[in-house]
């Protein structure tokens, strides 16, 4: 089959993992028989560099073009880099939230689940850690906070700043169905994440996810006060299937989740909306300072081209190929540097590019 792949190559580290994720891309073009053609797109500091802002239509209509999008990370170091001296709406960050809205991806999956092999890695005593972990945060990615109305005014002298957070039942029936549905595929629980006990966004959050729950009689439904998750992440990660959660909670829960296994250069996500169309990144940033240095970890990003495989491609055969792949280099023991442990030999973006596509 033929498709249409968008690359945003992006910052920092970003060109370097997106190169490999390609390699193994078209690893899996010569293994069966496809053809990927490639459309490369700018966006965040790369795309201010050549056009001044962070986002562009050309981008938009490019992405729209496409099956998917496969991205590796933007921004930069907001301490020196001159990308942080323009306002607030002109900067990277403001490109990838811009896109997400443009392109209405509303789901973002961000799974967390623990390698036997980096069990090393994982900041968690022994006993918690027990058989492992795998969960799933459906995390809503285009409302709430991030896309409220917001200003900084002056009062009688004295600066102010107003952020809202605002959702409507449709926007979270629609999370709330992605949610269900994937708990469909994998142990059939839903915890649902809000702050109920204080906000009037969380209480109609509770109300139509229990709608929605009716709809899904086979899948269990559990709620939970957005603070005590943070904590049972760390005190028993395990008893989390999919968490369903709205955009600046999951935002904070998905970092703290991927710290958990200990490997954030490790987990992937993808960014839905309700045709097949996905924007697929690895989870962690663009950590500017080891770019170029052949030192990043480029299997979140090859992962995420694995779910950009099955979720808007549909090629699950594929998909399991790389994941295998990635299994396979890991069980084999090569790391690089944020993963090594003693034993393990250590290689280079590049090389751990090379031997996932060997693999695929
Ligand atoms: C993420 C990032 C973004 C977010 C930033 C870069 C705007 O932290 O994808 O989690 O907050 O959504
Ligand atoms: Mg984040």
């Amino acid at each position: 089959m033929e498709y249409r792949l968008g690359l945003i190559y992006g910052d920092g580290i970003g060109p370097e993992i997106v190169r490999e994720a390609r390699k193994v891309l078209d690893k899996v073009c010569e293994k069966f028989n496809h053809t990927f053609h490639y459309e490369e797109l700018l966006l965040g500091g790369a795309s201010i560099d050549v056009h001044g802002v962070p986002l562009t239509e050309e981008t938009i209509e490019k992405a729209k073009a496409s099956d998917a999008v496969l991205m590796g990370s933007i921004g930069g170091d907001a301490a020196t880099s001159p990308w942080y001296q323009l306002e607030p709406s002109k900067r990277p960050e403001a490109g990838l939230l811009g896109i997400r809205k443009a392109l209405n991806l509303f789901a973002n999956l961000r799974p967390a689940y623990l390698y036997q092999e980096l069990k090393d890695a994982c900041p968690l005593r022994e006993d918690i850690i027990g058989d492992g972990f795998d969960l799933m945060i459906m995390r809503e990615l285009t409302g709430g906070l991030y896309f409220g109305e917001r200003k900084t005014i002056e009062e009688n002298g004295v600066r102010k700043a107003i952020d809202t957070l605002t959702y409507d039942e449709n926007e979270i029936r629609r999370i709330a169905r992605r949610a269900f549905d994937i708990a469909g595929k994998r142990r059939k629980k839903v915890t649902s994440v809000d702050k109920a006990n204080v906000l009037d966004s969380s209480r109609l959050w509770r109300k139509v996810v229990e709608e929605v729950a009716a709809e899904y009689p086979d899948i269990e439904l559990e709620h939970m006060l957005v603070d005590n998750c943070a904590m049972q992440l760390v005190r028993d990660p395990a008893q989390f299937d999919v968490i369903l959660t709205e955009n600046m909670f999951g935002d904070i829960l998905s970092d703290e989740a991927s710290m958990v296994t200990g490997s954030i250069g490790m987990l992937s996500s993808a960014s839905l909306n309700d045709t097949k169309f996905g924007l697929y990144e690895p989870s962690h940033g663009s950590a500017p300072d080891i770019a170029g240095q052949n030192k990043a970890n480029p299997i979140a990003t090859i992962l995420s081209a694995a779910m950009m495989l099955r979720y808007s491609l549909d090629l699950d055969k594929e998909a399991d190929a790389v994941e295998a792949a990635v299994q396979k280099v890991l069980t084999e023991g090569y790391r690089t540097v944020d993963i090594m442990s003693e034993g393990c030999k250590l290689v280079g973006t590049k090389e751990m590019g090379d031997l996932i596509a060997e693999a695929v």
